[in-house]
This record gives C-alpha cells, sequence and structure tokens, in this order.
C-alpha cells in the first residue's frame, strides 16, 4: 500500500485526496485549518455519493475510499510518505516555507509535487536540498472529473521523477502531459489572460457577465463560459496567477482587471464564498 501527503485541504487538495484514495493510496489529509479540513471531507463525501449515484462504483467501495483518507493539523504527518503533493494557498512565500519543511520531514528519497497553477518549480526546488526531486503536478479542477495533469519539470528536476510522477499519473487514470518551467506553465499562460479580459468586458460595460458567457460557449464551443469558469477555480486563485505572470512575464500586458481585484477584496470568490459572477446557493 502506497502512502501520498496532500497538503492542503481546499478546492484541489481535496480532490487530489479523493483520486488517490480511490486507487487504493493510503492519504493523509493536512491543512493548518481545521474548518478547511472539515469542509474538505464533506466535499469529498459528497462526491463519492454522487459518483455512486451516477453508478460509477459501489456504496461500499465509496466507503472504503472515504476510509483511506485520514487527517492531520500537522506537516509532520509526511514523515512516513511515499509522495507528497501540496496544493496549499497560490502564494509563492507560504509555498516556499512548506518545502523547507517538507524536506526535513519527507523520508529521504519522497518525491515533494506542488499543484502550483503559476509559481515557478525551480524556484521552489530552491528551498530543498533535493531539487532533483521536486517537480510540478497541475491537476485540474475538478480533480475527480479532468483528466489531464501538467507536469512539470524544473531545471534540476530528474529524469526518474519525471518518469515515476508520468506513471503515477496513468495510475490514477489520468493524462500526463509535460511542460517546462515558465510562469503559469502553459494551461494558465493561455487561461488566465483569457478570464482576465473576460472581467475587463464586464467592467468596462461591454456585456454582462451571462452574454461574455454564452459568447464563449456557443460561438467558441467552450463547455464553460470564462466567468464560470473563474468562479469555479476561485477568483483569489485568479488574481494570484496573474500577479506571477505580470511579475514574471510583463507587468502591462497581464495586468490583472482592476474588477478582480475589487471582487476579491470584497471577499466574492465564486463558488467557495457562495458569490461571484454568479450566486451559488449549495
Ligand atoms: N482552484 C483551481 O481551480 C486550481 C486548479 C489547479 C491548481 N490550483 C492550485 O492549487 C493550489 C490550491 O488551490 P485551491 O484552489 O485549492 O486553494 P484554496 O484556497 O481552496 O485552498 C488552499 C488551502 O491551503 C491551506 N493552507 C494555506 N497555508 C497552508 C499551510 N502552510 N499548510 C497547510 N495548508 C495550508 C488553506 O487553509 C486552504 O485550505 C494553488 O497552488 C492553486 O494555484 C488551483
Amino acid at each position: 500500500m502506497k502512502k501520498v501527503a496532500v497538503v492542503g485541504a481546499g478546492t484541489m487538495g481535496n480532490g487530489v485526496a479523493h483520486v488517490f484514495a480511490q486507487q487504493g493510496w493510503n492519504v493523509t489529509l493536512i491543512d493548518t485549518s481545521a474548518d478547511a479540513i472539515a469542509r474538505g471531507m464533506e466535499t469529498i463525501k459528497k462526491n463519492l455519493d454522487r459518483q455512486v449515484k451516477k453508478g460509477a462504483g459501489s456504496k461500499e467501495q465509496g466507503a472504503e475510499t472515504l476510509g483511506r483518507i485520514k487527517t492531520s493539523s500537522s506537516l509532520d504527518s509526511v514523515k512516513d510518505a511515499d509522495l507528497v503533493i501540496e496544493a496549499a494557498t497560490e502564494n509563492p512565500d507560504i509555498k516556499f516555507d512548506i518545502f523547507e519543511d517538507l524536506d526535513r520531514l519527507a523520508p529521504k528519497g519522497t518525491i515533494l509535487a506542488s499543484n502550483t497553477s503559476s509559481i515557478s518549480i525551480t524556484e521552489i526546488a530552491k528551498q530543498t536540498k533535493r531539487p532533483e526531486r521536486i517537480i510540478g503536478m497541475h491537476f485540474m479542477n475538478p480533480v475527480p472529473i479532468m483528466k489531464l495533469v501538467e507536469v512539470i519539470r524544473g531545471k534540476e528536476t530528474s529524469n526518474d521523477t519525471v518518469k515515476k510522477t508520468v506513471e503515477i499519473v496513468r495510475e490514477l487514470e489520468k493524462i500526463a502531459v509535460e511542460v517546462n518551467d515558465a510562469p503559469g506553465f502553459v494551461s494558465n499562460r493561455v487561461l488566465m489572460p483569457m478570464i482576465n479580459e473576460a472581467i475587463f468586458c464586464v467592467d468596462e460595460g461591454v456585456a454582462t457577465p451571462e452574454a461574455v458567457d454564452q459568447v464563449m460557449k456557443l460561438g467558441m464551443n467552450h463547455p464553460l463560459g470564462p466567468l464560470a469558469l473563474a468562479d469555479l477555480i476561485g477568483l483569489d486563485v485568479c488574481l494570484d496567477i496573474m500577479k506571477v505572470l505580470q511579475d514574471g512575464l510583463d507587468a502591462h500586458k497581464y495586468r490583472p482587471a482592476p474588477l478582480l481585484e475589487r471582487m476579491v477584496a470584497q471577499g466574492r470568490l465564486g463558488r467557495k464564498s457562495g458569490q461571484g459572477f454568479y450566486a451559488y446557493h449549495d
């Protein structure tokens, strides 16, 4: 039985814990916030129930999956992990501190992966004494549904680490696409400026959120409009990613839309806060 520790129990962390437990891994879900752990476990339970209702597995399998996930408030719990996946807040200082601690606490050969959307894997690796074992494992939201894992190779990531990570992705029945380390990698370098531009359209009165989303769904065949997608991702996460693109690439080209900054300041973060471009009641 393999052991994975997931650091951060928010939108992504609980999804990552869900898919590993479903494949038979023993999971420890770690978060500094007791509330986040409670909400994360509740979300996993709800999503497992939904999968059972849709015929993807039995009630017993759902209960077994849930039984393989334990929780912790301390990074000490990574001491016997075969793999660690960090899915904490998208802030370089928070991630750098976490990786410094993980390097000290996790077994020597353990791969330490980050689910970061945009922060440099090479810079994260510099906080550790095992840069060859640091890699980006960028799951997509919602994790139990989305097939892609963008695998990001830092400057010193070893071939062995990449190979093992790709094997794990395959084991999770997902598809790895390898990319090199650059701000936003590929996914968010392409996606986030589109979301930001959609927010500029609303801010400048070009169209309502509903109209912007309709144009992109009906005209471009996107399954979800950019503003509904921003609500799903979390507007705070979108803003953090724009700041990484701005700092790392071009300050003017990637400046966050003022409306995005205002909404985050007001706590209108999308689905997770109940209100973003749309209102969410459940
Ligand atoms: N939201 C998305 O759609 C999405 C998609 C792909 C990747 N990501 C990335 O995944 C990561 C997590 O994003 P999220 O949307 O789940 O954020 P979130 O805000 O929902 O959750 C982050 C969690 O990290 C916890 N945390 C903060 N500092 C911590 C620490 N020192 N130790 C342990 N836990 C800590 C917080 O309490 C919170 O529960 C980010 O790097 C983000 O860029 C997000």
